[in-house]
């Protein structure tokens, strides 16, 4: 009897001490069947507190030198991770240079930018910090900024059991942005009109090419094209790495899931509407000498543009036209 009592006072204690550390436990990735499990570095596994402490400064203007802007000022969930402005606007005003990207699904890409220069989500998340144009902030004063703010050291040091630091910073954000997995549109659930269906074939036809370039799961092969978009391109694309004249003009090839979202198009944002979009690989595109070959005039009736652009519909993940998961900002009370 005795000893039973003090079996249970035990046990109690253990669940107060419990109580107030909460282990970290791995993230539950859930992934789209048919979709592979994505590779994550073994040195930044996805956790549950990763995940929503990137998530929490995925949103914070705290990391913009004029607490003006965060993230999610460029890449809206909304709008499946963009921010439906031709040029983004960062601090001050200040506007970029290229079209703000989607952000879903970049758990499975091999490299990052229009010209591919970055190669982890790690690596990546130190770029808008060190362009004026984005958030302005010298890493180091954000760091500063991070550690004298006694919510964000206590929440860091409880996952890291360290200070915060540079490399907690974009830890935490790469394992948010891993999670930001979807695809639960009508084309993944085969439910598709007849109008629908027709533009499925033409986009995965030898009449069109689409498919050559914009597929796999995520419609996009990663290659580098360029698709006849100027004659003179102000943007060299991947010769901004390189300097090769044969890779001027050659930019990623965006992914097509929500593109009914991410309007304008475009790495420059230079066109408006998806009509617009099919209008100009209907025509074959300007004379460059890198426009790849699968470029050219289409000869498409007014109603097979119609039903191209109605299947591209078809991409949307339907709970970011409910606003839910990944696709709904959420209401955040912190500091
Ligand atoms: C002022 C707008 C702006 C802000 C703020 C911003 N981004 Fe971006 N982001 C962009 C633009 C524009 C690009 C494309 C740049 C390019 O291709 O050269 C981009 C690219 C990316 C990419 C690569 C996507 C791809 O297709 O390769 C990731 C990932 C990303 N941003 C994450 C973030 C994170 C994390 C933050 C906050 C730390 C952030 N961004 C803040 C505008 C912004
Ligand atoms: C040669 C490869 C290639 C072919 C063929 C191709 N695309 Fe593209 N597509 C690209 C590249 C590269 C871009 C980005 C160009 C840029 O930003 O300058 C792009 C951009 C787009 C965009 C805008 C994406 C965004 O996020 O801004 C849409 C929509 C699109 N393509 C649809 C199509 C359709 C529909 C077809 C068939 C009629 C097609 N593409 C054929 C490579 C290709």
């Amino acid at each position: 009897m005795k000893n039973d009592f003090i079996l249970k006072l035990c046990l109690l204690f253990l669940l107060i001490l419990s109580c107030g550390k909460k282990p970290d436990r791995p993230y539950n990735l859930v992934v789209p069947q048919g979709f592979s499990t994505p590779s994550i570095p073994h040195d930044n596994p996805l956790t549950e507190k990763k995940v929503k402490l990137g998530e929490l400064l995925f949103f914070d203007p705290i990391i913009s030198d004029d607490s003006t802007i965060s993230c999610s000022s460029c890449h809206i969930p909304e709008r499946a991770f963009t921010d439906g402005r031709k040029m983004p606007v960062g601090m001050r005003g200040n506007v970029g240079k290229r079209n703000s990207p989607s952000l879903v699904n970049v758990a499975y890409y091999p490299y990052f930018f229009a010209e591919g220069k970055v190669f982890d989500l790690e690596t990546q998340a130190l770029a808008p910090g060190l362009h004026a144009e984005e958030m302005g902030t010298e890493m180091k004063k954000m760091i500063y900024r991070l550690r004298s703010n006694p919510f964000y050291s206590k929440k860091f040091k409880e996952v890291f059991s360290e200070e915060v630091d540079v490399k907690h910073f974009v830890y935490v954000l790469a394992c948010y942005e891993r999670t930001l997995i979807s695809a639960n549109s009508r084309y993944d659930q085969l439910k598709l009109s007849k109008e629908e269906t027709t533009g499925k074939d033409l986009f995965f036809s030898e009449k069109t090419n689409c498919s050559q370039c914009h597929n796999g799961n995520l419609f996009t092969d990663f290659s580098f094209q360029n698709i006849g978009l100027y004659e003179v391109y102000d943007d060299p694309g991947l010769a901004r790495v390189n300097s090769m004249a044969n890779d001027s003009g050659r930019f990623k090839t965006p992914s097509l899931r929500n593109i009914e979202f991410t309007a304008p198009y475009m790495h420059d944002g230079s066109m408006a509407t998806l009509e617009e979009v099919v209008d100009f690989y209907n025509s074959g595109g300007k004379n460059h000498p890198n426009k790849s070959e699968w470029v050219k005039p289409l000869g498409l009736t007014d109603a097979e543009k119609k039903s191209l652009v109605s299947f591209l519909k078809c991409l949307t993940d339907e709970d970011l036209k409910n606003k839910k998961g990944i696709f709904a900002t959420p209401n955040l009370i912190y500091h």
